[in-house]
């Protein structure tokens, strides 16, 4: 049997190469130091985005885009076996994937593994939140029950009062001047055609970018000795406790999907007033307070335009990060960027916080 299964390898190995494959994975080492915890959040992240695509191609096989969009989750929910089990995953791991994309930037940001020559890392980075922040506004609306549908007017009407193109750009994304069934049909070829073939291009390229930099190491251990350091063989001691962390992330997402499933709510009535306290979902919550909070002090819509233009700002701030923080030395460049990003991390929690308690 063993020279049966190693005479099939040495036919593909001549065809495939791969023994050079298993030769790069036995090189690749992952370091390994106090810190190291933070390592397993980038994967953490992908892992999310495998279950969703995985329970994202199940659903599809029964949503129904369009006029009967609610019917058809109606139906997945209550009719077809599991398919309450299935929604409740695929929405589970929506969130905990932004969770774990939001923890994996900040730990990469305090790493400080922005730095040259992963600046890279940290602009494709970027992109793939927008991405997953995107694929969770878009997701939001496809059921089509009333906290969906008022949550997505409210958030279409935010970019809707930038001067002269918003209004054109709202119209366009809605698809006329109302959310209905063609905005869904908008926001559902977005969900499952375009923004997957956008993030698995960014994705590759993320994680080749990794593969040909290695992951950095934080100040405190690049101030060591070399041989100090610690590193493990990531082939496959890494790999086994990467695993050891998906399952448990699988363990929390099944226990979580299945105690606490997923509503589906009453479905969207247009004419009907807006129930009370229509929020978006938690991610965006910091900048829908901070917007309320806007619209409080300035009158009409100057309070909404100071506030889109307050968030392109940190944005753009955030994504120069690492043209300015060059140094490996812990100068006053690189401190003034810790404090950015702490200042932007309890701002973030206040204001998501201050926004449920005001709801
Ligand atoms: C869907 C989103 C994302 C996925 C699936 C993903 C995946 C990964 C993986 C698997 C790694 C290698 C392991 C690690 O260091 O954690 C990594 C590294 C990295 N990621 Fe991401 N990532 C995502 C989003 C982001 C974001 C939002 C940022 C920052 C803005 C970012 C910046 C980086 C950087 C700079 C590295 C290199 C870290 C190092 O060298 O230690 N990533 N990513």
């Amino acid at each position: 049997m063993k020279t049966f299964i190693n005479s099939i390898y040495g036919w593909a190995d001549a065809r495939l190469g791969l023994e050079e494959l298993s030769h790069f994975a036995r090189k690749k080492t992952v370091p390994e130091h106090a810190h190291s915890f933070w390592y397993y959040w980038g994967g953490l992240s992908l892992f999310f985005f495998l279950v969703q695509a995985f329970t994202g191609i199940l659903l599809l096989l029964y949503y129904r885009p369009g006029p009967e969009a609610f019917e058809s989750v109606r139906q997945i929910t209550y009719e077809m076996h599991f398919g309450w089990l299935i929604r409740s995953t695929h929405s589970w791991a929506a969130n905990l994937m932004v969770f774990a994309v939001f923890v994996h930037m900040f730990s990469v940001f305090f790493m400080k593994a922005y730095r040259s020559p992963r600046e890279f890392g940290w602009w494709s980075g970027l992109v793939l939140l927008m991405v997953v922040m995107v694929f969770g506004f878009s997701g939001y609306l496809l059921p089509m029950n009333e906290l969906a549908y008022f949550a997505t007017k409210v958030g279409l009407e935010i970019p809707a009062s930038t001067p002269i193109i918003g209004p054109k750009i709202a119209e366009l994304v809605r698809g006329g001047l109302e959310v209905n069934e063609v905005t869904v049909q908008r926001f559902f070829a977005l969900h499952v055609v375009v923004l997957p073939a956008v993030f698995a291009v960014l994705l590759g390229f993320h994680l080749w970018l990794v593969q040909k930099h290695g992951n950095a190491l934080p100040p405190s251990e690049e101030a060591k000795p070399a041989q100090e350091r610690k590193t493990v063989p990531f082939f496959p001691n890494f790999l086994m406790k990467d695993l050891a962390v998906w399952l448990v992330a699988l363990n929390i997402l099944a226990v979580l999907a299945a105690v606490f499933p997923w509503e589906l709510g009453q479905p969207a009535d247009a004419l009907k007033p807006a129930p009370q306290g229509i929020h978006p979902e938690w991610y965006f919550m910091s900048q829908f307070q901070v917007l309320k909070v806007l619209g409080d002090w300035m009158p009409g819509a100057v309070g909404e335009i100071a506030g889109i233009l307050l968030f392109n700002v940190c944005l753009v701030l955030w994504f120069l990060v690492p043209l300015y923080d060059t140094s490996r030395e812990s100068g006053r460049r690189a401190r003034r960027v810790t404090w950015l990003g702490l200042v932007a991390l309890i701002a973030l929690i206040i204001t998501t916080i201050w926004g449920y308690a005001v709801l």
